[in-house]
């Protein structure tokens, strides 16, 4: 009986699977903050819930982040950005993504009928010319610890952007996933998509939009939200319970604690540069080796990745690029991944 996404394969240690380490998830911790909501709240926490989302966890979210917009509690990232694309776009309309970035966001957008425009998000001359040319309703970025290359699009961009017009929807699911120092915010964000995803769980299926209060209406008024009320309602209210007790802080500090040690295993055994947080590895392959062509040599010697062109719209880049995700793996096994990377890639190399 299959439960759950992730797949093992025998013999391959994975670092394609941008999946938190299950030892990670905080069951108990959990269980305390569901059980202390149905103590609080009664029925209120198992029916309809209010349609923007339950105020106890948008007030907490808003306190957190500091955002001064509206908030509208979602199923996570990935379905803020289907609601904020479905509000915001009609089939036909073009939207720029960054390029590369996060390869499902491509899908989400085009189930709705938009045409993707790949941009370099860094480079606002760029971005401009097409705003100019094409009139994108929105520039898609990961700007914090970017899935797939955990770099952060600096805060003065940012807003050269936002002076030029350019409303960015900012998918931000690991601001808080920090190595060593916070990293910076903008005041001016316009659409921002949380998630608890990496944070909590991707199983509570759990995030908000942060938007203009107009936006946020907009969601709220949707036929689906007006029919079933705010979206996962009882998990969005334990949520709040599990934010407010503390156990949220407790829990991201030893996320920290524990994905840093994952990263400096990954980069330490294959000398490459430690991204400044988030999940995710992006290793440069040396000259003469592709980067789809090495994976089912990847794989004959016991480990896999997620080669660079996926993260490009029509894999036009990233030849020379894989995406290493050290989330899912202890960091022995990272460490033994790694060598198994380097002996395929020396084997393509001829060495
Ligand atoms: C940039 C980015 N956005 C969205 C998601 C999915 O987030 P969620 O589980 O909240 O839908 C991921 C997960 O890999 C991601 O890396």
């Amino acid at each position: 009986m299959t439960i759950v996404q992730f797949e093992h394969r025998d013999g391959i240690l994975d670092l394609g699977w941008g999946h938190p380490l299950p030892s990670l998830l905080p069951t108990g911790a959990w269980a305390a903050a569901s059980e202390a909501t149905l103590r609080t709240y009664g029925w209120k926490a198992l029916t309809y819930g209010h349609e923007p989302g339950p105020g106890p966890l948008r007030e907490w979210i808003a306190e957190r982040t500091g955002e001064v917009g509206a908030t509208f509690v979602t199923a996570g990232a990935s379905h803020g950005l289907a609601l904020i694309t479905q509000v915001l776009t009609r089939p036909g309309d073009v939207v720029m993504v960054d390029s590369p970035t996060y390869h499902y966001a491509f899908k989400i957008l085009t189930d709705l009928g938009v045409e993707l425009v790949p941009v370099h998000a860094d480079d606002p001359d760029e971005v401009r010319s097409v705003q100019t040319k094409r009139q994108p309703r929105f520039l898609y970025v990961v700007p914090t610890f970017s899935n797939p290359t955990g770099a952060s699009l600096s805060v003065e961009i940012r807003q050269i952007h936002a002076s030029n017009g350019v409303t960015l929807v900012e998918d931000d699911p690991y601001n808080e996933l920090y190595y060593e120092t916070p990293p910076p915010r903008t005041d001016k964000t316009q659409i921002r998509l949380g998630s608890f995803a990496k944070t909590v769980a991707p199983g509570l299926r759990l995030g908000w939009i942060t938007a203009t209060p107009d936006i946020v209406t907009r969601l709220a008024h949707l036929g689906y939200v007006h029919s079933g009320g705010g979206v996962n309602h009882t998990t969005a209210l334990t949520m709040a319970e599990f934010g407010r007790s503390g156990a949220f802080d407790r829990h991201v500090q030893l996320l920290r604690d524990r994905y840093r040690q994952h990263r400096d295993a990954l980069a330490d055994a294959l000398d490459a540069d430690r991204p400044a947080g988030g999940w995710f590895l992006w290793l440069k392959l040396p000259e003469g080796v592709d980067a789809e062509s090495l994976l089912p040599v990847a794989e004959q010697h016991g480990t896999s990745f997620v080669p660079g062109p996926a993260f490009f719209v029509d894999r036009q880049g990233g030849h020379d690029h894989v995406r290493l995700s050290f989330s899912h793996l202890p960091p022995a096994e990272l460490t033994e991944a790694a060598r198994r990377l380097r002996v395929a890639i020396r084997s393509v190399l001829g060495q």
